[in-house]
């Protein structure tokens, strides 16, 4: 069993802390993506579960063990880093098996065919002779993502391993890397800055922002449910729209007010007391539309188009509403165009409110049934 474990785990230098009390679970045989802005302390978290830095504080498990000071080659973890740190004067065969002996015990030949079938796995067995020199950016990853398969280790450890990669080739490794995943099944965590990348990786996804763990859920979860502004924030492209409302209470139901327009909330759930508090209200681009293709029951307001970005398989238009600017995606060959005023609707069931202060997710306009995860904030 290689599920991980980590309890109140803490990295402090001198006068940083890069993680404070994170708490994670990483099942058996889960691949867990661990998302966040630069500087939020993912490489920090892996780095303790490799064993390259210490732990100042807290429990780290893998399987059943404790191992906050158990050496990096015991602990059955083969790591995948940024730059492939592959040594430039030997071959790709070379590279992949080189320290082996040191941390199994293995023969030569099995190590041999260790390196032979990681290579058959990768498609590289025509390279294993070349340099790292002789090989392109893709190939160099996939002997550094060979090196790590040879060892068959329990546990995987990625550090934002396709940044070096073209845009093209990063969306073919990440098909092949959870392609590899199906059929290894080998417990994974796999860091990256990269929102996309972690929607479309991940079993769950870990969001950390300054050193705390904020959410850990499913990728559709994530999406629908953020457990705060942060997170409704980072993930998602473009952002959710978030501006300043009051609530306020009319006829049995709750308005939301804000200086462009008067929203009726669907549910009444969780917003007991809140009557005349200003908080923040959020809408994702694509959960606004426009007033023709809505309902005439809809409720909607006004905006005038400021900017026009047509992205092919939609049109992303930037409208001034009140004191705020919103985003909305609307149909790619909509002939709308800057200075246009048009009439907008929200998509009612998509609707979020968030604690102006904590930023704290207060309400979601459609309620979550069984959230999958507690959520380890604070
Ligand atoms: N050896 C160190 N000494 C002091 N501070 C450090 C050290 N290593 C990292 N830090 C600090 O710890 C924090 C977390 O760094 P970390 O490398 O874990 O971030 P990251 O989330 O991996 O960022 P990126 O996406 O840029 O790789 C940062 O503020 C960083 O400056
Ligand atoms: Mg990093």
């Amino acid at each position: 069993m290689s599920e991980i474990q980590l309890q109140q785990l803490v990295k402090q230098y001198d006068d940083v802390t890069a993680v404070q009390g994170m708490d994670l679970e990483v099942r058996d045989g889960e691949f867990l993506v661990l998302v966040g802005p630069s500087g939020c302390g993912k490489s920090t978290t892996l780095r303790m579960i490799a064993g390259l830095e210490d732990i100042t504080d807290g429990t780290l498990r893998i399987g059943d063990s404790v191992v906050n000071n158990v050496p990096p080659k015991d602990r059955s973890i083969a790591m995948v880093f940024q730059n492939y740190a592959l040594y430039p004067h030997m071959t790709a065969a070379k590279n992949m098996k080189f320290g082996m002996k040191s941390v199994s015990d293995f023969s030569t030949a099995e190590i041999d065919d260790r390196v032979q079938e990681a290579a058959e796995t990768l498609d590289i067995t025509d390279l294993l002779d070349r340099k790292p020199k002789e090989l392109s950016g893709g190939e160099r990853q996939r002997v550094a993502i060979g090196r790590a398969l040879v060892r068959e280790p329990e546990v995987f450890l990625l550090d934002e391993p396709l940044s070096n990669l073209d845009a093209k080739l990063r969306v073919q490794m990440r098909a092949e890397l959870l392609k590899l995943h199906r059929e290894l099944a080998t417990t994974t965590i796999y860091v990256t800055h990269d929102q996309t990348e972690a929607m479309t990786l991940g079993d769950r996804v870990a969001v950390m922002d300054d050193g705390e763990l904020q959410q850990v859920a499913p990728p559709q979860e994530l999406y629908d449910y953020p457990t705060n502004r942060f997170v409704a924030g980072f993930i998602g492209e473009p952002s959710m729209n978030v501006f300043p409302v009051t609530v306020r209470h009319q006829n049995g139901r709750f308005v939301a007010d804000h200086s462009g327009f008067s929203v009726t909330l669907p549910t009444g759930d969780g917003l007991d007391g809140l009557e005349g508090s200003e908080v923040d209200f959020g809408v994702r681009p694509e959960d606004i539309t426009l007033a023709q293709n809505l309902p005439d029951s809809t409720e909607t307001f006004q905006a005038e188009v400021t900017v026009r970005e047509p992205l092919g398989e939609l049109l992303l238009l930037h409208c001034r509403v009140g004191d705020d600017e919103l985003q909305v995606k609307v149909e790619p060959r909509s002939q709308i165009q800057p200075g246009d005023t048009i009439e907008l609707g929200f998509n009612e069931a998509r609707l979020h409110l968030f604690e102006a202060v904590s930023g704290d997710a207060l309400y979601h306009s459609t309620p979550q049934e069984a959230p999958s995860e507690a959520v380890a904030t604070e």
